[in-house]
């Protein structure tokens, strides 16, 4: 797909399709009443005819003949005001995904002139995120054979403020990159689990590293991980025959010494809680549990593709957490690489064991920051649903600079408090401390097990249990919080 900033009104562009908004009550938009004019008054007839009411949503695709576009296609905008970057995304994603079923070859969107409050950077960002999301299909396995690929090879963009060309360009790059480093992320977590295993992420890693000069991977095997001592995360891997990985990725895009971002990922490929066995309902989609490994392949892919200034250095503990003969049984004290003693009350408390000897590693790249992204608590998705990512940290900037980042990018997270008083609801009578305990707070007491190991880094953790995936019948990875990280990345390059 070539996607390119439009800037041809839309009744002398000549393309396939135009893609004009109507506002609810039957307002045109700018362009929708210069295609009106040129028309001839086709659409304010359709208007009066009451086919047509702008509600959001709403689509109507109309041939058109005599005139430079093939088609318009109208979209309905909602009521005039409500237009934000959001429903804009969304306006976007419905039709491309209409003029995918129909022959045109090539589109131009007018719809960015509707947003109230026009950022030719963000809107041509966001579009170029709205395309890649609306062509994405998902890595299905299926017997019949494949759909047709659409006909769609090129699609223009415009945007409000036509002066700011440079960020516009910059902006659709950019967003191009982050698509490409979501479709990778939504790759990866749909594949199911017989197929994405530790290896098969390792290998992903390594293609990252044979596509991209300024990626380096390096794999570390189970080996390596007794040598290293990392008690805690070889716990995990106990039951299961698939080889647990160590994969470090570095993107060197910043200058040579300076002081990477590290971005820490669980890579729990399948989690049926282990010897604390999940009930069947929903255990399919524990297949998602590595969702937080593929953001940070998602993100070092993005940084690759859009040459980011910044040394970023992905770390991605990657196993699966089966039970077995050989299984850690709940009772079990592992000793961390950190040398603290932990009591697995929980083997279904798994993330954070894994995590935990990630965090103690990525110390030896000096980090000026580290954030771990991990599906780690259900009680994440009691407290936020699936619409927010929930953020905890030991540093309230760092915390304010990815709730910023996920404003901006329409990937929002929420700060999360950690006092105190929920550290000692970890206590342990045979160990340093627990690796869970009761429901209550469960999303802030797995953040306070993790900062444990966290002592004198800047540390930040995105629960993205809710925000990861959708179940249903929409059931499959949303590539976030791909959008949320490299907004952050890129305010730091
Ligand atoms: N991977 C799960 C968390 C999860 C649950 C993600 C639902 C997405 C949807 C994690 O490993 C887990 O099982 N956590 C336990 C922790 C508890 C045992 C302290 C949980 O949330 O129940
Ligand atoms: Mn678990
Ligand atoms: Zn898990």
């Amino acid at each position: 797909m070539r996607l390119f900033l439009a800037t041809t009104a839309p009744q002398r562009q000549k393309t396939g399709c135009a893609i004009v908004g109507l506002h609810e009550g039957g307002g045109l938009t700018t362009s929708a009443a210069a295609l009106d004019t040129a028309l001839k008054g086709r659409l304010t007839r359709l208007l009066k005819r009451g086919d047509l009411r702008g509600k959001s949503g709403e689509l109507r695709l109309l041939d058109i003949e005599g005139a430079p576009c093939e088609r318009v296609l109208i979209v309905g905008l909602g009521k005039p005001g409500s237009f934000g970057r959001k429903q804009y995304r969304k306006a976007l994603v419905v039709a491309v995904a209409a003029v995918t079923r129909t022959g045109a070859r090539d589109a131009v969107s007018y719809l960015a002139e509707a947003l109230a409050t026009p950022d030719a950077y963000y809107d041509a960002r966001l579009a170029a995120e709205a395309v890649g999301a609306a062509l994405y299909r998902v890595p299905a396995i299926r017997s019949t054979r494949k759909p047709p690929q659409p006909a769609l090879q090129a699609f223009g963009v415009t945007v409000a403020s036509g002066g700011q060309k440079a960020a516009a360009q910059r902006g659709l790059e950019q967003g191009l990159a982050i698509a490409a480093g979501a479709a990778l992320t939504r790759d990866l977590a749909n594949l199911p689990a017989n197929v994405c295993t530790p290896g098969y992420l390792a290998q992903q890693a390594r293609e990252l590293a044979r596509s991209y000069k300024s990626v380096r991977t390096q794999v570390l095997e189970e080996r390596d991980l007794k040598r290293l001592k990392m008690g805690s995360f070889l716990s995990v891997t106990n039951g299961t025959d698939e080889p647990a990985k160590l994969i470090v990725m570095r993107y060197n895009g910043g200058r040579a010494g300076q002081a990477p971002v590290a971005l820490v990922g669980k890579g729990v490929t399948f989690d049926s809680g282990g010897i604390s066995l999940k009930q069947p309902p929903g255990m399919d989609e524990m297949k998602f549990d590595m969702t937080g490994a593929a953001s940070v392949l998602g993100a070092i892919k993005a940084a690759a593709e859009m040459g980011l200034k910044l040394n970023v250095v992905g770390i991605v503990p990657a196993c699966e957490n089966m039970p077995s003969g050989r299984a850690t049984k709940p009772g079990d004290i592992v000793r961390s690489m950190s040398g603290q003693t932990i009591e697995v009350i929980n083997t279904d408390a798994e993330g954070r064991l894994i995590l935990c000897d990630a965090l103690t590693y990525a110390r030896r790249f000096k980090p000026a920051a580290v954030v771990d992204i991990a599906t780690l608590t259900g009680a994440c998705v009691i407290a936020l649903g699936g619409h927010l990512t929930a953020v905890m940290s030991n540093d309230d900037e760092l915390a304010g600079e990815l709730t910023a980042a996920g404003l901006r990018a329409e990937d929002r997270c929420w700060h999360m408090p950690m006092a105190e008083e929920y550290h000692e609801q970890l206590k342990s009578n045979f160990a340093d401390f627990a690796n869970a305990c009761g429901r209550d707070g469960g999303a802030i007491t797995a953040a306070c097990f993790l900062a444990k190991f966290t002592d004198g880094l800047r540390w930040a953790h995105l629960d993205i249990a809710g925000t990861a995936y959708l179940t249903g019948s929409h059931k499959g990875s949303t590539g976030r919080p791909v959008p949320l990280l490299m907004d952050f990345l890129i305010g730091r390059s």
